[in-house]
């Protein structure tokens, strides 16, 4: 299929009240357009988004290991990765593994592992605001990311994060994946997410 005209599919968010296009608009695809490259001012603005996290008593526990497409830490995150996470993520045009920093001189860090969730998702958030796609992905070797790279004791890989320009999902190949790719996104009703008491009336 000559996939270069098409675009990737609207899987903006059915909001019960609107929220902000940035949050609505996100979403995870695995189809990335493999000839589309994220420069290096965007992933710049990506981690500046992500710096700018809170985190418990600013003890700003989070840090990144950034490749671009084409090079070297690019193609050693993607070797870390799983098979079915490769077989997409290759495509994407940088790729980050979070890093948690559990422990410092004091002591054990409280929150690590939470202030880097904060800095992820302001990653991803603002990849959107640039006309990108982020995908974050548990399914990595962190025995192999702490081999790779060097990690001491107190640095935890904890997610591998795949960015770039989402892409028709037909790249995928597979109709499986394809189909996985188009699927209409899922939540619990926001009655169950938020409650007045725990068993009894949502908020
Ligand atoms: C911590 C974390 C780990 C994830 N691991 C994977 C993964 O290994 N492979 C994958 O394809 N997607 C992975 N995902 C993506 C989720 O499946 C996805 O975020 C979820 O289905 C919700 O879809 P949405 O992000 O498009 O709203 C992961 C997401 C998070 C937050």
């Amino acid at each position: 299929v000559d996939v270069r005209d098409q675009v990737s599919p609207d899987k903006q968010a059915e909001t019960s009240v609107p929220v902000h296009d940035l949050i609505a608009r996100r979403w995870s695809p695995r189809a990335f357009d493999a000839e589309a490259e994220v420069t290096v001012d965007q992933l710049r603005a990506l981690l500046e988004a992500g710096r700018w996290a809170a985190s418990y008593g600013n003890t700003q526990p989070a840090r990144f290991l950034v490749g671009l497409r084409g090079d070297d830490t690019f193609r050693r995150i993607l070797g870390t990765l799983t098979e079915s996470n490769q077989s997409w993520a290759h495509r994407s045009g940088a790729l980050l593994v979070g890093v948690a920093l559990t422990h410092n001189d004091k002591g054990e860090l409280p929150y690590a592992e939470y202030g880097l969730g904060l800095a992820a998702q302001n990653l991803v958030l603002q990849a959107v605001a640039e006309g990108l796609a982020a995908h974050q992905m548990a399914g990595f070797d962190a025995d192999a990311v702490r081999a790779e790279f060097g990690l001491p004791e107190q640095a935890r890989a904890v997610v591998a994060i795949a960015v770039g320009h989402a892409a028709d999902p037909r790249v995928l190949g597979v109709d499986r994946d394809v189909q996985r790719e188009l699927a209409p996104r899922k939540r619990v009703p926001l009655a169950e997410f938020a409650l007045r008491d725990w068993t009894s009336a949502a908020f």
